[in-house]
């Protein structure tokens, strides 16, 4: 896909994110990574319900601006997943409720925040692992986010939202759905008896469908 058509697709995935009400205000951020290792990404501040394509930033490897208006604050964090995971293509970052009350309530393990209730979170989202709270936009939330990214196609910041990747953003946003509507389940089930995935059946849909 060329550049444009690109630019394109996030003006089209922010719009149905937005729509569906899984991003709100001006919170939240996308990317994809382009061929030569630069990053398009959401400008800072801006709704991602009515995104504009010339508009979008374009970033260096390195953070630089390249096109566009200022990034995301959080763009240290998209590279840090682009550089630690080659087959990430895009990225969803969101403030949906469901995954951001999950990401402030106290967990037992922070390995992984979320058990095994579905197929489909196990095939889309995999191990769910909490990154420890930094401000928004902080380069140590980046550097945390990277020492996760290596493992994880998702991961939750504490006290703020989760990050999905993909080798698409058709993908990464599939995934991040997945990820949503499993913290719904979460605490819809809440203190009920719950019937897990069982090990085998985990080892099962990774051989079934590997990532
Ligand atoms: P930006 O507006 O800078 O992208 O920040 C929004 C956000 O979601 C911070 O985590």
């Amino acid at each position: 896909m060329t550049e444009d058509t690109l630019r394109c697709e996030i003006v089209k995935f922010g719009a149905l994110l937005y729509a569906r009400g899984l991003a709100h205000g001006s919170a939240g951020n996308l990317s994809i990574r382009l061929d030569d290792g630069a990053i398009l990404v959401t400008p800072t501040n801006s709704s991602l319900g009515s995104l504009t394509p010339v508009k979008i930033s374009k970033v260096s490897p390195a953070g630089d601006l390249l096109a566009g208006n200022p990034p995301s604050k959080e763009a240290f964090f998209h590279l840090a997943v682009y550089e630690e995971r080659p087959s990430a293509k895009a990225i969803v970052h969101l403030h949906s409720t469901h995954a951001v009350a999950l990401s402030c309530i106290c967990h037992d393990d922070s390995a992984n925040v979320l058990p095994p209730l579905t197929a489909y979170q196990m095939m889309r989202v995999g191990r769910l692992p909490l990154v420890p709270y930094y401000r928004p936009g902080d380069r140590k939330l980046a550097e945390a986010v990277r020492r996760l990214a290596g493992g994880h196609k998702a991961m939750l910041l504490a006290n703020h939202g989760p990050i999905v990747s993909g080798t698409s953003l058709q993908d990464a946003v599939h995934s991040f759905e997945e990820l949503e509507e499993t913290a719904k389940l979460f605490f819809l089930v809440g203190n009920r008896p719950v019937s897990l995935l069982t090990c085998e059946a985990i080892v099962e849909l990774s051989e079934a469908f590997p990532s």
